[in-house]
Formats: C-alpha cells, structure tokens, sequence
C-alpha cells in the first residue's frame, strides 16, 4: 500500500494549516493510500546542527546523527511514496518548525559533490501547503513567491520532482477577533472570503493528495 507523510508545520493541530493537510490526506486515501499526519510542534526536536557527520566519507550517507523525536520521522519518510510539507507563513517565511524539520530532512540527503548530490533514496512527489494572513495582492507585493522559491528549488534536486504548491491567503486566526488587538482585521471580510474560499481550497488539497499518489512510482 502507498504511503503519504503531511508534515504540519503549524503549532495549531486544528486550524488551517492542518485542516488543509486533513482534505489533501482524504484525497489520497480515496486512491487507497494510507497517510500520516505528523504535527512537528508535538515533537522534540531541533533544526540541524552542523556536525557534518552526514557528509562523511567513511558513513552511510543519508542519516542524520542527531538523536530525537524527529530520527525515527526521517527514516520512515525514506519509505513512503509522497510528502507534503505544510506550513503558516510566519515573518513572510515558513515557521521555525518547518524550517528546522526541512534541514535535517534535506541536508541530511545532500552531499556536496559535483555529481549525484541527493542521497535520498528514490524520486518522491512533494507538495508544499502554505497558509497565510496576506491577501493574494498582499503576497505578490512581500514577493512571497521568491521568498519560498528556496524550497521548492531543494527539494526538487533532492527528491528529484518538482513539488506542487497550494496557497490559502487571507485565512481566518481567530475564533472570536473582537477578543483581539486586531483592528486591522476585518473579522467579517474574512469570514466571507473563507466561505467563498475554503471548500474550493479543500478541494484543490484533496486532488494534490491524490495526484502525489498516483504520480509515486
Ligand atoms: C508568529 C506569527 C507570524 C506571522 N507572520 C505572518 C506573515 O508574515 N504573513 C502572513 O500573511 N501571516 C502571518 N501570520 C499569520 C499566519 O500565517 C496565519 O494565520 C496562518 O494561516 C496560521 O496557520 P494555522 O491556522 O495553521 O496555525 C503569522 C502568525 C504568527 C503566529
């Protein structure tokens, strides 16, 4: 049976981040996938610390010798079929969580050699789920595309397929904004843009989840 991994790079296991990860999860079930969530904020884990030891010449390459919470993660990602990486956009970039999950997923398949450089051991479909409080125009403005272009360019040339992308602007953060210094806010603009945005959203996560299924080899 096939296998996708959703990585939630939010601290919130319920909001939007990972409600999107839950519809593209439902997509590749209906295909006869099975999946697994794995909320990174749950773990206790830190971002690479430069020990090299995964670049060694005399070491199976591939592993990261950091021992945490995330080591058992990185090795079952190794035998799934497809991943997708979900994040809030936090200061116009991926969260700490997320940001620190990716370096030891990647640099930990990476060799600095001028051929071959990705380790990982097979080509994987990969989608990258963003969330964000900007509107589309706001994005385009911060040049958020350029900013998280980084990401795809990785782990294309580790993974060795382009990732899909899929964008929620405009999300709404709060249960009640009226508790909130929030002013710049309109808690009734972004209910509105939700119910006209979400399911098409969810829609569009369900299909990506799908699609990584039946593109895995
Ligand atoms: C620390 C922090 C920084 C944020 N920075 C940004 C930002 O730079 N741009 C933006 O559009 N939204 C920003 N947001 C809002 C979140 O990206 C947005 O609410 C997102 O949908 C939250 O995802 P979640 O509901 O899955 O937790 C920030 C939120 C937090 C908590």
């Amino acid at each position: 049976m096939k296998k996708l991994f959703a990585i939630n790079g939010s601290p919130r296991k319920n909001e939007n981040t990972a409600q999107l990860l839950k519809c593209a999860m439902q997509g590749a079930e209906e295909v006869g996938a099975e999946t697994e969530l794995v909320n990174l904020y749950s773990l206790n884990f830190k971002g690479c610390i430069s020990c090299f030891a995964c670049k060694l010449k005399n070491r199976e390459h591939g592993i990261c010798a950091v021992k945490d919470d995330l080591s058992p993660i990185l090795e079952q990602i190794k035998q799934a079929d497809a991943i997708i990486f979900g994040s809030p956009i936090y200061f116009m970039n991926l969260t700490a969580g997320m940001v620190a999950f990716l370096e030891r997923l990647l640099f930990s398949n990476y060799l600095y050699t001028i051929e071959n450089s990705s380790v990982f051991p097979k080509a994987m479909p990969s989608a990258f789920f963003y969330t964000m409080n900007a509107t589309e125009e706001q994005a385009q403005q911060f040049r958020l595309d350029d900013k998280v272009a980084v990401y795809d360019m990785v782990t294309e040339n580790l993974l060795k397929v382009k990732p899909q992308r899929l964008m929620a602007y405009n999300t709404v953060q709060f249960k009640d904004y009226s508790k909130y210094e929030a002013s710049m806010f309109s808690e009734e603009d972004k209910r509105a843009y939700r119910e006209a945005n979400w399911s098409r959203l969810c829609d569009e996560a369900r299909q990506i989840g799908h699609n990584l299924i039946e593109q895995s080899i």
